[in-house]
């Protein structure tokens, strides 16, 4: 079967998107899928973690495909199994430029990676803080959307916006589009981020993609050492609960067998007695 294409939007800069599509490629990693990870955002910091090698500043990257370059010859190794990377890099000026004056410019993402759809179980495109083209080919491209959330960061009219942003990529470039749900990431535990969260629930049209992600330096930690969650032995009981988290909203969007997957990622952790797998 061919992958299902998940753009993890959000136009606010700093809310967990490269995160969540780097815990959620780990999973696949884990669960043997062939797993392509698109990173179209200049910043690169996708990039800079999963990829296998140093990305050239020249090398071509994610932008480059939007102006007719193949993803095979764009692609490379990413840094665990099954896992390969487009890369998103600062030198994307004269592919950008040259882009807004061609005809198509919003499903250039989509052409390229349908070519390739058939190769990979799973796609990801970490997007840009930004609506901008490169999101909305993104948007083009993607069946599904996963939508970024952060408490304090994303006001509720922020909301409003990107679902206006959404619905015209649905009318016009992209009907089949739907939102897989809203992910919640940084919550705390305090009365502020509890009535954010209720707020969010109420007014929301799309689902929730649960559980949500609590502030844990680890995340940050694990994803600066470039160490999948299952990985990381220093404070390995947290971690592995953070890990499962991410496999569970994996789970809400892809077939897994959770507790078969979480046995075979912890071989020494007994799961018969954890909820709801
Ligand atoms: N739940 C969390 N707990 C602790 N740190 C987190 C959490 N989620 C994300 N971070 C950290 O916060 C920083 C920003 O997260 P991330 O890069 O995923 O956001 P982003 O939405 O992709 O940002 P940008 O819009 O700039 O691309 C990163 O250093 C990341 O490791
Ligand atoms: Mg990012």
């Amino acid at each position: 079967m061919s992958a299902t294409i998940y753009a993890v939007i959000n136009q606010k800069g700093g809310v967990g998107k490269t995160t969540e599509t780097i815990n959620l490629a780990r999973v696949a990693s884990n669960d043997l899928r062939r797993t392509l990870v698109i990173d179209a955002d200049a910043q690169g910091s996708l990039t800079g973690i999963l990829a296998a090698d140093e990305v050239a500043a020249d090398q071509l990257s994610f932008a480059d495909i939007l102006v007719g370059e193949d993803i095979a010859d764009v692609e490379v190794q990413g840094i665990w199994p099954s896992l390969t990377v487009i890369p998103g890099n600062q030198n994307t000026n004269k592919a950008t430029k040259q882009l807004h004056t061609e005809h198509g410019r919003e499903y250039r993402l989509r052409e390229a990676v349908e070519k390739v759809r058939a190769d990979y179980d799973l796609i990801l495109i970490d997007c840009a803080p930004s609506l901008d083209l490169h999101t909305v080919n993104a948007l083009t491209a993607a069946d599904r959307a996963i939508v970024m959330t952060q408490p304090g960061k994303f006001s509720l009219d922020g909301l409003s916006q990107l679902q206006q942003s959404f619905d015209s990529v649905q009318k016009y470039y992209n009907p089949l589009l739907t939102v897989a749900g809203i992910v919640v990431n940084g919550v705390r535990n305090t009365i502020g981020h509890r009535n954010w969260v209720r707020d969010l629930e109420e007014s929301t049209p799309w689902p929730m993609i649960g559980p949500y992600v609590p502030m844990r330096s680890l995340i940050q930690d694990a994803q600066e050492a470039a160490y999948g969650l299952d990985q990381w032995t220093v404070e390995a009981k947290l971690a592995r609960e953070t890990y499962e988290l991410y496999a569970r909203h994996y789970g809400a969007l892809e077939k897994i067998d959770l507790l078969r997957h979480l046995e075979l990622a912890f071989p020494k952790h007994d799961f018969s007695s954890t909820e709801g797998l």
